[in-house]
Order: structure tokens, then sequence, then C-alpha cells
């Protein structure tokens, strides 16, 4: 073998010393801006790539529990590797021996930054358990202080639109002015706007308020984050979201439609006296609008959803062979760059390096 070595060649003798030397790039950076920096959705994609994989194992088996369980686990275990110094503000499950991504859970690789997370390893639990269309698996991240905490009150009243009706909406004004509203800023008539609202007995009277102003509407079974990123993306034939679903999934549509530059209004919606109280007492104004900025603070908010099942806004997880193939979106709000995302999973490889059961 003689005495040769492979050895590297420096930068200096490759005369990248003078082209990239220590500190950045050479030369002024245009005002106000600098090099682009760590994308966090890409790391989060990975996560709710997992999250699904798991959960979609399952899909059909008729036990939620499961499919649950699968999801909060992957999510947990790929999240746990991101170089971060992450609280879950948003989680899913209760505080117990084993970790579950509850409210209050720090996770993360340490290191900076510091960041508020909110997940729902699986919107659309039983969407999947029961093998029906719009099930997704979803994480934001934004910097730390910037999400608002759910509190007590697990229901919020909204409104969500896109980006040319951002403007448009008012929680507290009559339905039929809002649909009015936002026809004018979308260049339509109220007859051509979709409105998509959770098949729910509570919304009887928005039904009704709907229908008599002369929109259409296309009802959700489960998953109305999917359903306020429908809403404020083009071509997915939704203009608006309507209607009271949970409080937690307000505040991560509210991540969503920042990244895609949409408009949610929120409005806790207390289910009883009881809760009212509850919600008041700690501290929170059950009257009050709370707008995109009110839901998430802050400039700097990644997003990501794998679909689960099929979906309007993405195709579920296929297996064939040893390959999964998922689709996934990624967005962040200070760039606007919004990444569709389909990747081919290799189980067997995988499984060598990986304790998640893809
Ligand atoms: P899962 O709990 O089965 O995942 O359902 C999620 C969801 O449909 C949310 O998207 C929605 O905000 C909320 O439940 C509505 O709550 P409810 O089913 O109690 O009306």
């Amino acid at each position: 073998m003689g005495d040769w070595a492979p050895r590297w060649m420096s930068d200096r003798e490759l005369g990248l010393a003078e082209r990239h030397p220590p500190g950045g790039l050479p030369g002024p950076q245009p005002a106000g801006r600098s090099a682009p920096d760590r994308n966090l959705g890409l790391e989060l994609v990975r996560a709710t790539e997992a999250a699904a994989l798991a959960a979609a194992r399952l899909m059909g088996r008729g036990d939620p529990e499961a499919v649950d369980r699968a999801a909060v686990d992957a999510m947990r275990l790929m999240l746990g590797t991101v170089p971060m110094d992450g609280l879950v503000v948003i989680g899913r499950g209760e505080k117990d021996d084993t970790p579950t991504l509850y409210s209050g859970e720090a996770i993360g690789k340490a290191g900076a930054p510091a960041v508020d997370i909110a997940v729902l390893p699986i919107d659309g639990v039983r969407l999947t358990a029961q093998g029906m269309n719009g099930a997704l698996s979803v994480a934001a991240l934004v910097e730390r202080g910037s999400l608002l905490e759910p509190g007590p009150c697990a229901y919020m009243d909204k409104i969500a639109v896109g980006q040319e009706a951002a403007d448009a909406i008012d929680i507290e004004a009559p339905v039929a002015d809002n649909l009015r509203r936002i026809a004018a800023a979308t260049g339509s008539q109220v007859a051509d706007l979709t409105v998509m609202i959770l098949d729910r007995n509570r919304h009887e009277r928005l039904v009704g308020d709907v229908r008599d102003a002369g929109a259409r509407i296309r009802f959700l079974l489960d998953g109305d984050v999917a359903g306020a990123i429908a809403a404020a993306r083009r071509g997915t034939g939704v203009d608006l979201l309507m209607g009271i679903g949970g409080t937690a999934e307000g505040i991560i549509a509210a991540c969503a439609l920042k990244c895609l530059g949409g408009a949610i209004q929120g409005r806790l919606a207390p289910r009883d006296e009881a809760e009212r109280e509850r919600t008041a007492g700690a501290g929170y104004d059950a009257d009050r609008v709370l707008a995109t900025d009110d839901l998430v603070s802050g400039d700097d908010v990644f997003f990501a959803a794998t679909g689960i099942t099929d979906g309007d806004l993405l195709g579920g997880v296929r297996y064939r062979g040893d390959s999964a193939i998922t689709h996934s979106i990624a967005m962040r709000s200070r760039s606007g760059t919004v990444r569709l995302i389909d990747a081919e999973h290799h189980r067997d490889k995988l499984k060598r390096f990986s304790a998640i059961e893809y």
C-alpha cells in the first residue's frame, strides 16, 4: 500500500478560502437581508411523514387508539432528533409515564433555536381508523412564545379564507355579509362560493344561513385543519371554512394560513356554563375575536403536513413492494415558500437504523 493515504485538499489549496472566508460570504449583504438560514419546515416534514407512515399501516382497522398511538410515537421519535429547544404548546395525550407529546413536554435534541411546537400527529383519527378520506398528520413550529395556548375551552368558532379575501372576513358579522364580501374580494358571485363546514348538528343554523344566502356547501366528516388549508389554497374548489371545530386545530390552521397568506378569525365556543367559567378562570375572554396574529404571532412560522388517507389536499400513503410513498406540504411564512414533497421510503433500509415501524 506504500505510504499513500487519501487526504482532503484544504480550502486554501482549492482556492476556496478566498471565496468563502470564515464567517460567511464576502462582500456586503443587501440592507436588511441575510443568507437563508435553516428551514425547520424540512425537519418537520420528516416528523409528519413518520407519523403518517405509522398511522396509515392501521387504516380501516377500526382501532382509533392504536392509530393515534402509532402516529404519536413515530412523530415524537422524529421530533426528538431535531436540533432545537422545543416546547410542545399544542400536543396530544395526557402527561404520563411514557412521553406522549403532551402540552408542556420539552422536545428536541438540545440546542438553539427555542421554539413552540404544535402537533396533531393525526387530524382525523376516526377517518383513519374507519378508512375514510381526509386524514392528515400535521405539525407547526414557531419561535418561543408565539403560539396561543389553547386553554380549557375545547372548541372554537372559525372562519378561514385565502389571501384575496383576507380583509373581507368578520366573524361577528352575519353569514350573508361575510359571503357577500368574500365574493366581492374574489371577483365571484355568492352563488359561486363553496363553504366547507364540519358535518355536525351544532351547525344546523350556519348551514341554513349559507343556503339562504345562496352559496354552496361541502361537508367535512372530520379534519378541519385540511378544510382551512383548502380554503386558502387555489385550485381546491373551496373558498372558505366556517363553523365550530377544535381550538387546537384552529391555532394550527392559523400557522398554515400565515404561511399561505390567508386569514382566520376565531372565537372560543364553550359548550356550557361550566366550561365558560373555566375558560374565564384561566384568563381567556370567550367573546374576543382572535385574529391570525392572536393565534400565532411572529413572522417565522414553519408548517408541515403529510397525507395519511387520500384527500383533496394531499394523497394518502401508498405501499408497493418494499416502498411506501408519501405526499406532504412544507411551508414557511417568512419566505412564503410552499413545497409539495413526494417521498419514496424504503422500508427495509429504514428498518436497519430506525426504531419507527414503517
Ligand atoms: P379526530 O379527533 O378524530 O382526529 O377529529 C379531529 C376533528 O375533526 C378536528 O379536525 C376538528 O377540529 C374536531 O375534530 C371537531 O371536533 P368534534 O368531532 O368533536 O366535532
